[in-house]
């Protein structure tokens, strides 16, 4: 059985691509064959951001529809072991019951992980459509709009009886030291779900995102390492606050 990992978020520019890249590559470090998917019908980037656009023939739509997967996946060049598969450049077509499908058929000959880019917003449809054992990782940022988010989408994945842990994105220590959230716990309990990991505010991953070049080194490399090793099941305590 392939791993499925859901990248998810209420606000739209939270980070969830960003972080989908990120733990993308960390998870290729760590000998992972992954298949990334852009599900951002309409409004797909990462084929972009990671160089491959002009390559791009058939999406996720066209693999969900039966076409063979191997001609829609697009090798991403300096990311050993990571595949995309782009999403559609328009709304509407793609069926969650044909997708979950789909997803339960990849086999595990070729890859070992699937990491889903979501849409921003929630989708209960869909939450519940994907296969049970999907790890649900919503993104919030710290502050109080992003939580609520998450917490609602958290409520969300109860209802769907699907479990979501937070990875705390753009980490700055004075957002933490606020009234509103005086520690990391408070955003915790705020938020409902369990902390899976933080990556900082990066100066390299703004420019990532501009250059469409994702090898990227220091802290934020760190972090998503850390949060891809916990989801490979290796027990990594967070570090010192003042270390992410
Ligand atoms: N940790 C970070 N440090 C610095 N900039 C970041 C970080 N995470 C995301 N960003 C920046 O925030 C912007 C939005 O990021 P991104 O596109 O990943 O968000 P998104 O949630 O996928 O957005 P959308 O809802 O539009 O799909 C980008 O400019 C990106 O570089
Ligand atoms: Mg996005």
């Amino acid at each position: 059985m392939v791993k499925i990992i859901a990248v998810l978020g209420g606000k739209g520019g939270c980070g969830k691509s960003t972080c989908s890249i990120g733990l993308s590559l960390a998870l290729a470090e760590q000998k992972q064959r992954v298949l990334l998917i852009d599900l951002d019908e309409g409004m797909r980037c990462l084929d972009m951001l990671l160089g491959v656009s002009e390559k791009l023939l058939f999406d996720v739509s066209d693999a969900i529809n039966g076409r063979d997967l191997a001609s829609c996946i697009l090798q991403v060049p300096g990311g050993e072991g990571l595949s995309l598969l782009a999403a559609p450049g328009e709304k509407g077509l793609i069926d969650a019951k044909l997708l979950a499908g789909f997803l339960e058929n990849i086999p595990n000959s070729m890859f070992d992980t699937v990491v889903l880019d979501l849409r921003a917003g929630s989708d209960l449809q869909l939450y519940r459509a994907l296969p049970p054992y999907t790890e649900f990782l919503c993104i919030c940022n710290p502050n109080a709009v992003s939580v609520r988010d998450a917490a609602n989408i958290g409520t969300l994945l109860n209802k769907a009886n699907r479990k979501g842990k937070i990875i705390l994105n753009r980490y700055q220590r004075y957002f933490i030291k606020n009234p509103v959230f005086s520690t990391l716990d408070d955003i915790i309990d705020e938020s409902g779900l369990m902390l899976l990991g933080i990556v900082p505010e990066s100066e390299r991953l703004s420019l990532a995102f501009l250059e469409g070049n994702y090898k990227i080194k220091g802290k934020a490399k760190k972090a998503f390492k850390r949060i891809a090793l916990r989801l490979c099941g290796r027990n990594i305590p967070l570090p010192k606050l003042k270390k992410i």
